[in-house]
């Protein structure tokens, strides 16, 4: 399928689930289907097709495993938890038994993955992560050090597919809910990509630096979504001394994101979704960095920012090219965040209305 099918799949995708009365659900189900599909050609080389049963099994397993572990942020917070209580009832508080049972479905579907890689692997020519990673596995054979494993690379690909799939896909959602409930940000963007990309043209990379409105609306949601809340936790690896305080050898240590990117020592108005802060006077985007970290900050943050950066870019100008999304007659989009995901920003399930642009 190439990029001009995926779009149409894309796109009759939501207009034809619209038809049949769309709650966003759908909507996240359709971008996730999508964004699952990148991650997992990044990762494995395969292309699914967007009807393969596979990719919805993919889907559901990881929606159902995210969802589980909402409230591991618990323990993970104190994890005295984990000592004084017994371990059934922790295993039934934090569905632990139920995320051991979907991340062996995954595990099992992944070694097959890494079994097909290894008996057609070709060490000139790597075709993906997997076949990148059996290379320096067999380099590092003899080495004493070595912690290369096919298990370690089936959990890698695990990691990488959670990690890559519903935040993209989320922060996708975020960005429909912002602009349905602010048209004229909605406008301002379809009126820029209707400059820059003429009817049945579609976005590559290299239109990024044209699109300065574009990027300024990804960039506010990211802030305003703050999806990743606290990102994930650190441990302070030595003994150290930061703006005043002492943090002793093995502290944990969490992120406060969301209330960095909503801080008016670096924000003017940081509850409006204001996409012009972006934008210096003559229009050009302005990268601003300081108290912005959607992807955390230094060595260990996010290792996907890149791949997340070209997936919003190529797919929201895809989706606004041909769609309008508007608040539901009589009704107002909830901005607030879904309270069952308890650290991360997830957005509430609703109903949204798409309709096709006209000319589309
Ligand atoms: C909009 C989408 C995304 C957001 C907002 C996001 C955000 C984050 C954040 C906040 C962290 C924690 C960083 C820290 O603690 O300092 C993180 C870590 C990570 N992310 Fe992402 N991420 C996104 C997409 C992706 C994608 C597409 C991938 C890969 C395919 C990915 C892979 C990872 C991995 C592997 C880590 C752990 C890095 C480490 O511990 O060294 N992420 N991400």
């Amino acid at each position: 399928m190439n990029r001009h099918d995926t779009q149409l799949a894309l796109r009759s995708r939501i207009v034809g689930l619209r038809e049949a009365g769309l709650s966003t659900r759908a909507i996240s189900r359709a971008i996730a289907y999508k964004v699952s599909k990148v991650t997992y050609i990044f990762l494995s080389g395969k292309q699914f097709e967007m009807t393969d049963p596979r990719l919805l099994e993919f889907e559901n397993l990881t929606r159902e495993l995210v969802e589980s572990m909402a409230l591991l942020a618990i323990p993970d917070i104190f994890p005295w938890i984990m000592y004084i209580l017994p371990g059934a009832l922790t295993g039934r508080i934090f569905h632990l038994d139920l995320q051991k049972k979907i991340r062996h479905k995954f595990l099992i579907y992944f070694n097959k993955e890494i079994e097909e890689h290894r008996a057609t692997l070709d060490r000139d020519d790597p075709r993906d992560l997997i076949d990148g990673y059996l290379i320096m596995m067999e380099k590092k054979a003899d080495d004493p050090d070595n912690t290369f494993s096919v298990k370690d690379l089936a959990i890698l690909v695990l990691d990488l597919f959670l990690a890559g799939s519903e935040t993209t896909a989320d922060t996708l959602t975020w960005m429909f809910y912002y602009l349905a409930t602010y048209p004229e940000v909605q406008q301002k963007m379809q009126a820029e990509i209707n400059e820059v990309l003429p009817k049945g043209t579609l976005a590559t990379l290299d239109n990024k630096l044209r699109m300065p409105y574009t990027e300024a609306v990804i960039h506010e949601t990211l802030r305003k979504s703050s999806l990743a809340a606290t990102g994930l936790q650190h441990v302070a690896t030595r003994d150290t001394q930061l703006g005043g305080y002492f943090i002793p050898k093995g502290t944990i240590i969490t992120g406060a994101q969301e209330t960095v990117h909503h801080d008016p020592q670096y924000w003017d108005r940081p509850d409006e979704f204001l996409p012009e802060r972006w934008l210096d006077l003559q229009g050009k985007f302005t990268a601003k960095k300081e108290g912005f970290l959607p992807f955390g900050v230094g060595k260990r943050s996010c290792l996907g920012e890149a791949l997340a950066r070209m997936e919003l870019f190529i797919f929201s100008t895809t989706v606004f090219q041909s769609l309008i999304f508007s608040q539901p007659p009589g009704k107002k989009i909830d901005l607030r965040y879904d309270p069952k995901a308890f650290v991360t920003h997830n957005p509430k399930i609703q109903d949204v209305l798409i309709t096709v642009r006209p000319g589309f």
